[in-house]
């Protein structure tokens, strides 16, 4: 046992990378094989997680729907809140499962509809945060974005399995927002190494799973 949950980041793309359109806009990437997978997937986590600009720009309800999933519980939703900027009328406050809005601990703000838990200094602390999921139960936990939370999770060490949806679609706007939102990376030894363990052709598109590359040292630059 880690001392945190296990952590399943999960997303969906364009070939080029993409997750929304410019200006954070929503941009339906999933098939609906995809959709039932991540249902599925949901269902199996004992909570799921996304960024507050993930709320903001698409307001998804992060439940498990009966249609793919007859009978299943919903689990915990969690969301990156440091400065407690979540609005008041989203739909991951609508009482139909529990959530948690995870704030940095001088923010003062409260949500009807969710508990709130202050955790870190200026933004939410992410190690502290896991050991306390894993303390309330959480075994495995769902994150689903988007970049810049993908990043935090993959450059900390994280992730423990990442699985991206990828459509059969092309933006080809580089403004647009890409999988991993992360600081400057400027040489080879910045590259976060995976490892590919299976490719799943899945409703037109393709399903990767990556593994954390635990093998060695940085990528060394072959040119
Ligand atoms: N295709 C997909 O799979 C997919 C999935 C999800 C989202 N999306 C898209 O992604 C876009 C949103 O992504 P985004 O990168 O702008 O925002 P995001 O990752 O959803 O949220 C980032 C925000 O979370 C808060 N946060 C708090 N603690 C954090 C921490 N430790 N690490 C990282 N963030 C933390 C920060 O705001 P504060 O500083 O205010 O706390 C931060 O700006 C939307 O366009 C959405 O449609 C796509």
């Amino acid at each position: 046992m880690k001392g945190r949950p296990f952590v399943i980041l999960n997303m969906a793309s364009t070939i080029d990378g993409r997750i929304a359109l410019r200006g954070r806009r929503p941009l339906k990437l999933s098939s609906e094989e995809d959709f039932a997978r991540v249902h599925r997937l949901r269902s199996e986590c004992q909570a799921v997680l996304v960024g507050v600009e993930t709320v903001i720009a698409d307001d998804p309800k992060l439940t498990v729907k009966e249609e793919f999933v007859p009978g299943a519980s919903n689990p915990l939703r969690v969301i990156l809140d440091s400065r407690g900027r979540l609005p008041t009328d989203s739909a991951v406050l609508d009482g139909t499962a529990d959530t948690l809005v995870v704030t940095s601990g001088d923010c003062s703000g409260t949500f009807e509809g969710a508990e709130v838990l202050r955790c870190g200094v200026g933004r939410v602390d992410l190690h502290r945060l896991l050991r306390l999921l894993e303390e309330r139960g959480v075994e495995k936990l769902l994150v689903e974005g988007g970049g810049t939370v993908a990043w935090s999770f993959l450059g900390s060490g994280l992730v423990d399995l990442f699985q991206v949806y990828i459509a059969p679609s092309v933006l080809g706007d580089s403004q647009a927002p890409s999988l991993f939102a992360g600081a400057l990376a400027s040489s080879v030894e910045d590259l976060v190494p995976m490892r590919l363990q299976e490719v799943t052709v899945l409703g037109g598109g393709v399903l990767l799973t990556f593994l954390p590359d635990t093998s060695g040292g940085p990528l060394k630059d072959e040119g």
